[in-house]
């Protein structure tokens, strides 16, 4: 039997019933086959693949053709996920070019929904992506784009005055017609203030135990990265396979037992 699509309105529907929303990235047809037969619900071909996939310092060289090939590899292999395609660096910097590069992502690659970094700065490129029907995923917090101007990679949010700022953002963003924000390294309580105040499905990266949902980088969670940040797990430990490991992680975002507050930020 065939399994029901996951759509903008699934995880809607998820977040209204409580129940917690799996998202991993991939980068080809084969892990994403291994990603559908855990169920887990939505995948991402992140532009991380500039550093996993690519050794890259930073996912700035990565281009909208790399994105394209990544994705269409990935919606080959893809049975019932939402798959959701980062815009790389420079790819939005006006509405008009975001328009240009979403299509592209979605008639070429096969992706159903775009994400990018930032906050008001992007609310006219979400306005016209979300009048043409095209679902956007917002990205707060930590910007791996912006990493030059953060100063490296880095918990935002701690100040006051910055956490106030994502509190902003995050509300302007759903208000532009956004339908998923991904918060990034931002302080536990600062996200489940957040995830409570959106009606759009929150998904945390290490950002605690309270959002919606969680996503992490495929080659993290199955111990490739010789230096993880502290809030990913190893879920390929314990002579799992790696299709045990996947299913773990599905299992373990679903009951609550991962994040947990170790795996986010005071
Ligand atoms: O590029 C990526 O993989 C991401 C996730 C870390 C959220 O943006």
């Amino acid at each position: 039997m065939s399994k029901r699509n996951i759509t903008v309105r699934s995880l809607l529907e998820m977040k209204s019933a409580g129940e917690k929303i799996c998202v991993l990235t991939s980068y080809d047809a084969s892990f994403t086959r291994m990603i559908e037969a855990a169920g887990i619900e939505v995948i991402l071909v992140g532009d991380s693949l500039g550093m996993v996939i690519q050794g890259q310092e930073s996912t700035l060289p990565v281009t909208l053709e790399e994105m394209i090939y990544h994705t269409r590899n990935v919606a080959r292999g893809r049975e019932s996920a939402l798959l959701v395609a980062d815009m790389p660096f420079m790819s939005y910097r006006s509405p008009s070019l975001a328009m240009e590069s979403a299509g592209r992502l979605m008639k070429e690659g096969g992706a159903h929904m775009v994400k990018l970094e930032g906050g008001a700065a992007q609310l006219e490129a979400i306005r016209q992506l979300a009048s043409q029907g095209i679902p956007v995923c917002g990205h707060l917090g930590l910007l791996p784009q912006s990493v030059h101007k953060l100063g490296g990679y880095r918990v935002q949010g701690r100040e006051q005055r910055d956490a106030t700022l994502i509190r902003e953002d995050a509300r302007l963003l759903q208000e532009a017609g956004v339908d998923m924000l991904v918060l990034e390294c931002v302080p536990n309580q600062l996200a489940a203030q957040i995830t409570a105040e959106l009606s759009i499905p929150v998904i945390g990266i290490g950002a605690g135990p309270d959002c919606d949902g969680q996503v992490l980088v495929l080659y993290d969670m199955i111990g490739l990265n010789p230096n993880p940040p502290r809030f990913v797990k190893n879920f390929l430990q314990s002579g799992r396979t790696i299709q045990e490991a996947l299913q773990a992680y599905a299992d373990a975002v679903r009951s609550g037992a991962f994040p947990t507050a170790e795996h986010g930020f005071e």
